[in-house]
């Protein structure tokens, strides 16, 4: 018998901890919360649910085919949410073999193993059981300065060994629902921001630059455009889809905001400026332009007519309503922000930066 539960995989990262949290917050039901806890995982996102019965957490590999069975035996999930992967673009062109085998071969054994138990359930639950894969719009490549947002029916054309793993990943299950029929869904989504977001990426490192005094890192010269959603339109965006997706679609997520990379930084500084000044001069001054990015996509843009049209979702937040809560939960949480950039994250920034010329290490 299938219970409410649903399993969550990656639900100690930024976007999987943060759906997590809502998922208990909104009484869904029991999440069961699968995370390897790499570099990228952390327990203190989920402090506010480590008590509550609803949430269970299981530190484990996507790719444990022995831990991901004996899960799915223990706790009969209704649906299977799959956020675990490695996200970063940088880190997979320093070493793409982590790519492969959590985005790739674990999403392969995670899916042979959720295919065993999806089939020996009786034909009832087999039609509402659900596997919801959460993928990017980098799967879809560049777009030049005109070119229209990225549709579903795109071709598939990723650059960087991060978005060719995620593709990979997504034409498996594409293929799983084809040969198998099992119930799948994919959301392709823009560039997220929000809480608990690893100072790794572009919005929470300029944020924890600015205020340490470090310079502001921007690749090239500033123009690539991404198109930014905050964390909680998309957690509510993969609710939707879980609710009313039709099997075997895909949707693109996405908040119709596109921003040049320098916007996005002078938005900071300027937020920045208000909340807490400096004693003297803007936190622009600390604007720095690096060496670019190998293969630095020009551009992504996110057209979410699909799922606002069939499935009648809409973010809540604008791209200023949304910065502005980001940047006060960071001032807020400064232990949160301590405790990720101790350790492994300052090799990381040697490794990134230090051959961009910077000294931001
Ligand atoms: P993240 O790097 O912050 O978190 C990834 C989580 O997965 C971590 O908790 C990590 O410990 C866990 N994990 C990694 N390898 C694992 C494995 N083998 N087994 C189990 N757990 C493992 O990533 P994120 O930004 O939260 O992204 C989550 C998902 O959303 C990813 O699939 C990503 O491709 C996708 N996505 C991200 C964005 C974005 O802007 N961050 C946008 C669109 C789609
Ligand atoms: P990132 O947050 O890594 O997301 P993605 O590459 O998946 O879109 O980067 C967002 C944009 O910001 C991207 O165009 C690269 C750029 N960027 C910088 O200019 N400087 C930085 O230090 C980082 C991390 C990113």
């Amino acid at each position: 018998m299938l219970t409410e539960a649903i399993v969550v995989t990656g639900g100690a990262g930024f976007i999987g901890s943060n759906f997590v949290n809502a998922w208990v917050r909104l009484n869904q039901g029991k999440v069961v919360n699968l995370d390897k806890l790499t570099y990228a995982g952390n327990l203190e996102n989920l402090a506010d649910i480590s008590q509550d019965p609803e949430h269970v957490f299981i530190h484990a590999d996507i790719g444990d085919r022995a831990a991901v069975k004996a899960l799915l035996e223990t706790h009969h999930p209704r649906a299977i949410v799959n956020f675990a992967a490695e996200s970063h673009v940088d880190r997979s062109i320093y070493g793409p073999d982590a790519f492969i085998q959590t985005n790739v071969v674990g999403t392969f054994n995670l899916l042979e193993e959720v295919r065993a138990y999806w089939q020996a359930l009786p034909l009832d639950e087999q039609s509402s059981f659900r596997f919801l894969h959460v993928s990017t719009d980098e799967v879809y490549g560049s777009l030049g300065p005109n070119d229209p947002a990225f549709k579903e029916t795109n071709p598939y054309q990723p650059n960087s060994p991060y978005s060719a793993s995620k593709a990979a990943s997504d034409h498996l299950v594409r293929a799983y629902h084809h040969t198998y029929g099992l119930p799948t869904l994919t959301t392709n989504c823009s560039n997220n921001y929000g809480p608990y977001h690893f100072p790794e990426k572009l919005i929470p490192l300029v944020i924890h630059n600015a205020l340490s005094g470090k310079p502001l890192p921007i690749y090239g010269n500033g123009s690539n455009v991404r198109d930014w959603l905050y964390v909680e339109d998309h957690c509510s965006a993969i609710r939707q889809v879980l609710a009313t997706g039709q099997p075997g679609e895909t949707y693109n997520v996405g908040g119709w905001n596109e921003k040049t990379n320098l916007d996005v930084v002078h938005t900071l500084c300027d937020i920045l400026d208000q909340e807490r000044p400096k004693a003297q001069g803007s936190y622009r001054d600390q604007i720095t332009f690096v060496k670019d990015r190998p293969g630095h996509d020009l551009r992504y843009a996110i057209d979410a007519s699909k799922i606002e049209q069939e499935l009648g979702w809409k973010p809540q937040e604008t791209f200023e309503t949304g910065i502005r809560k980001t940047v006060r939960w960071y001032l807020e949480n400064p232990e949160w922000v301590a405790h990720v950039t101790s350790g492994e994250y300052q090799n990381w920034l040697s490794k990134n930066y230090q051959k961009r010329g910077e000294e931001l290490a």
